[in-house]
C-alpha cells in the first residue's frame, strides 16, 4: 500500500505464458492531460498492465474444485434471513423516536474528532467502490460469472460475497449522513470518481494472483474496521464501535473464504500458488480505494492512509502483520517438492514481513512532525496527516 517506503524488488512474472502488454505512457505532458481527465488512470498506473497470465490448461483445476468450493468456501455465506441489516443500527423512519434518535446520535458523533471521521469516510467511500470489486473478481479467468446468473460454486460465491459487502457501504453511507459531520457532497463525489477510476490490483485475470489479493484485502479490511471499532469505544461512541465490529466481523469470515482457496491451490498446485504468493508480494498489495480523488486532492488516498496509520487503524506494521499471518496460515515455510524458482519464492514471502518491519521501524525513528491540511470531507477543516 501506499504507506509502505520500501522500494519494489525486481519483478519477475513466472505467469506469462499468454501476456498481451499495454504499454502505458508516463511522459509529463501525458500526466498533465490526464488530470484533466481524472477518471483516467493512466496518470497513476506506471506499469505494464498484464493480461491472462495463467496458462490456459490451469481452467481444468478450477472446474475441477467446483464441488469442493460448493462444500468449503459456499458454507462460510450466511443465509440472508439469518444476516444484519444495515436499519438493524440506524433510526427507524417510520417511529415516533425518528427524531429524537438522530439528535441523540449527533450528540455521540460531537464527541468524536474530525481525524477518525476521515478515516470512516475512507473506510465508507471503499465499501461503496464495491461495483469495481464485483467487475475485479469477474475478470478472473476459469472462475469469472459467465452470464450473471452462472450457477458455479465460483459464481454463487461472488455475487453472494457482493450482496454481503452491500451491506457494509450502505451502513456507514447512512450512519456518517446522518452524523452530521461531513461534507456528504464532497463524499458522494469522491465515489464517483472512484468507481469511474476503477483499481489496479494487479492480477492480471489470474485466480491464482487474485484470491492471494483478495485474502489479504479481507484481512485488511478486517483489522481496519475492528480498529476503527476499538477507537470508537474508546471515544465512547458504544453504537459506532458496534457497527466498525459487525462490518469488521464480515470482513473475517470473507477472509476465511479466500484463505481457504488459496490453501486448497498450495495443496494441489504448490509450485504456482507460491510463485504466485511471491509475484503479488512484490507487486505490493495495492488497496482497493488507492485510485481515490475528490476532485482536487490528487494525493487524497495517500493523506488518508496517513491519517489512518497515526490513528493506529491500518499502518504498514499491520501490512507486514497481514503478510506474516498468511504466511502462518499457509505454512508457507513447511512447504516441500517446490521447483529451483518455487524455493526462492518461498525464502523471499518468508523473510519479507520481517523485512518490512525493520525498514518501518527506522521510518517511524526518522518520522518528522505531521503537517496539516484542509480535507473536502470535513468541509475543509485542518486535519493532521
Ligand atoms: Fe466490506
Ligand atoms: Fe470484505
Amino acid at each position: 500500500m501506499a504507506l509502505l517506503s520500501i522500494h519494489p524488488l525486481p519483478q519477475v512474472s513466472n505467469f506469462c505464458v499468454k501476456a498481451p502488454r499495454v504499454f502505458v505512457n508516463n511522459s509529463t505532458s501525458k500526466r498533465a492531460e490526464n488530470l484533466k481527465k481524472p477518471y483516467s488512470t493512466k496518470c497513476r498506473t506506471m506499469h505494464d498492465q498484464v493480461t491472462h497470465s495463467m496458462p490456459p490448461e490451469k481452467i481444468e483445476i478450477f472446474n475441477s474444485l467446483e464441488n469442493w468450493a460448493s462444500e468449503n468456501v459456499l458454507v462460510y455465506l450466511k443465509p440472508v434471513e439469518k444476516c444484519w441489516q444495515p436499519q438493524d443500527f440506524l433510526p427507524d423512519p417510520n417511529s415516533d423516536g425518528f427524531y429524537e434518535q438522530i439528535k441523540e446520535m449527533q450528540g455521540r458523533a460531537k464527541e468524536v474528532p474530525d481525524d477518525y471521521f476521515v478515516v470512516l469516510v475512507g473506510h465508507m467511500i471503499t465499501e461503496e467502490a464495491l461495483p469495481t470489486y464485483q467487475t475485479m473478481l469477474n475478470t478472473f479467468d476459469g472462475v469469472r460469472d459467465e452470464t450473471g446468473t452462472s450457477p458455479t460454486s465460483w459464481a454463487t460465491w461472488t455475487r453472494a460475497w457482493t450482496a454481503e459487502e452491500n451491506r457494509h457501504g450502505d451502513l456507514l453511507n447512512k450512519y456518517l449522513y446522518l452524523s452530521g459531520r461531513v461534507d456528504m457532497r464532497a463524499v458522494e463525489k469522491t465515489i464517483q470518481y472512484l468507481i469511474g477510476s476503477g483499481m489496479d490490483p494487479k492480477g492480471e485475470n489470474n485466480p491464482y494472483l487474485g484470491f492471494i489479493y483478495t485474502s489479504f484485502q479481507e484481512r485488511a479490511t478486517f483489522v481496519s474496521h475492528g480498529n476503527a471499532a476499538r477507537l470508537a469505544k474508546q471515544q465512547g461512541d458504544l453504537k459506532l464501535a458496534q457497527i466498525c465490529g459487525l462490518i469488521a466481523a464480515d470482513e473475517k469470515r470473507h477472509e476465511n473464504a479466500y484463505s481457504k482457496i488459496v490453501q486448497k491451490l498450495f495443496e494441489i498446485d504448490p509450485d504456482t500458488t507460491m510463485l504466485a504468493f511471491a509475484d503479488m508480494m512484490r507487486k505490493k498489495i495495492s488497496m482497493p480505494a488507492h485510485l481515490m480523488y475528490d476532485g482536487r486532492d490528487s494525493n487524497l488516498f495517500d493523506h488518508f492512509a496517513a491519517i489512518a496509520a497515526r490513528l493506529g487503524v491500518y499502518s504498514a506494521r499491520d501490512y507486514a502483520d497481514v503478510m506474516e499471518h498468511l504466511v502462518n496460515y499457509w505454512e508457507v515455510e513447511k512447504l516441500t517438492g517446490l521447483s529451483p524458482e518455487g524455493r526462492k519464492a518461498q525464502e523471499f514471502v518468508c523473510g519479507l514481513p520481517r523485512r518490512i518491519k525493520i525498514i518501518e521501524e527506522k521510518a517511524q525513528d526518522r518520522a518528522k512532525q505531521a503537517p496539516s491540511l484542509p480535507l473536502s470531507w470535513v468541509y475543509d477543516r485542518e486535519v493532521s496527516l
